[in-house]
């Protein structure tokens, strides 16, 4: 590969530098493509880091939207917002769970979970209360939600970081048994049924029916941060539910709006009360324009049978991924469920993500290490071929003249 890399310098000297952006100015989009201020087109393997369950200008979703903000935008939460609860009754059927609460991103409601738990504790006594995070999780950049994650990078410079966290292994029951004998003061389990950020890396199946049963055992909360993995993206509406089991609080946010920001708080029987009037909420949250994104999302996918296409055409990609690099010493290991794929290299591979955008295909790189996948849940057998097509000969030429460190 000759082409320079691109810079990854801000070209927006007025908005702060928290990002290491591409210099790549997006204008539009259209399925699963989108197209830059220059004219080129980009295919997105990415979906605004799954966010864009229906892609871009989704023919169904753009009418209802443009309704909607000619009705009724926000209104505050000093009044009833049926979409609220048209919205609120469609998760609770499709997670079998009781209740919902809605704000406005992935941090806020993992903010409102740990809140649960903290209050589910000090409702039974518990006067400091205890929660069990993971190595390797994300939750949020707030300082509560960074202190929950397993990451240094996000933690540094942030002290001093919040108190009544005990951290674990992922996937090592063992691990828990030996908090649950020692610790009186736990009160709730919080991790991500796969780790997105982390480097795509699943719990098993095993393990959550094990946490299952340890919180009923010890009356602890479980609490599945679906941000990521969450609605659709791996061919059942939650991740969890391949497992079999049902959490008592779920975080959700990313795909649940399609792009307009929203994030909600799902609770069953045994957080349904933990909250009350004045102890939790939101400005923005539940506003009729997030709502209606969400009610329309979850409609779409439903009459277009999303959860279906993702596992399958999760299968077709994983399958022209692993063939197209069979063999490459270089790759460590596939990973994932449906469309949320990662592919892990042995040694830091950053540089993908510019090679990826100027070869016309969007991906991510996380964990240093680990080539990610989110595309929308629409994307078609063509299209995931494509992905494929684009980013198999660019992981064999950076193998080929990169060392492994
Ligand atoms: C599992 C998980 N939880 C929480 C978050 C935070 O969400 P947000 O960026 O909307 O605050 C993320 C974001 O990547 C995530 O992947």
């Amino acid at each position: 590969m000759n082409a320079p890399e691109p810079a990854v310098t801000s070209r927006m000297p007025h908005v702060m530098n928290t990002y290491g952006r591409l210099p790549i100015a997006l204008s539009h989009g259209r399925g699963c493509w989108v197209w830059d201020t220059e004219g080129k087109k980009y295919l997105d393997g990415l979906g605004g880091i799954a966010v864009n369950t229906l892609g871009h200008a989704h023919p169904k979703l753009v009418p209802a939207l443009q309704e909607q903000v000619a009705k009724l935008i926000h209104c505050s939460n000093y009044y009833e917002v049926p979409l609220q609860e048209q919205l609120a009754a469609k998760l609770c059927e499709i997670s079998g769970l009781d209740a919902a609460f809605f704000c406005n991103s992935g941090l806020e409601a993992n903010e409102g979970a740990l809140k649960i738990a903290r209050k589910f504790g000090h409702d039974k006594g518990i006067e400091k209360p205890a929660i069990i995070v993971y190595e390797k999780a994300f939750h949020g950049r707030s300082i509560a939600t960074l202190s929950a994650t397993g990451n240094a990078k996000v933690q540094a410079g942030f002290g001093p970081l919040v108190e009544g966290f005990v951290r674990v292994p992922l996937n090592d029951l063992a691990a828990v048994e030996e908090v649950a004998r020692t610790n009186p003061n736990v009160v709730a389990v919080f991790l991500e049924v796969i780790q997105g950020e982390g480097g795509i890396n699943a719990s098993r199946a095993d393990y959550l029916q094990g946490l299952r049963a340890i919180c009923d055992r010890q009356d602890w909360l479980l609490m599945l941060d679906e941000v990521q993995c969450g609605i659709g993206r791996t061919g059942k509406w939650f991740a969890h539910q391949w497992a079999g089991i049902r959490p008592d609080v779920m975080p959700l946010a990313k795909g649940l709006g399609s792009g307009v920001p929203i994030g909600s708080i799902v609770v069953g029987p045994r957080a349904v009360n933990v909250l009350g009037p004045g102890n939790h909420g939101t400005t923005f949250g539940g506003n009729p324009l997030a709502m209606r994104a969400g009610v329309e999302t979850l409609r779409i996918m439903e009459e277009d049978g999303l959860l279906a296409n993702a596992e399958a055409m999760g299968r077709l990609l994983r399958e022209a991924l692993e063939s197209g690099l069979a063999g490459e010493k270089g790759v460590v290991e596939f990973r994932g469920a449906g469309l949320m794929l990662g592919i892990e290299l042995d040694r830091p591979c950053g540089v993908l993500l510019g090679r990826a955008a100027e070869a016309g295909l969007m991906i991510s790189v996380t964990a240093e290490r680990v080539i990610r996948l989110l595309p929308p849940l629409i994307v078609n057998a063509d299209e995931v071929r494509q992905i494929a097509a684009i980013l198999v000969p660019l992981v064999k030429a950076f193998l080929a003249e990169a060392p492994a460190s």
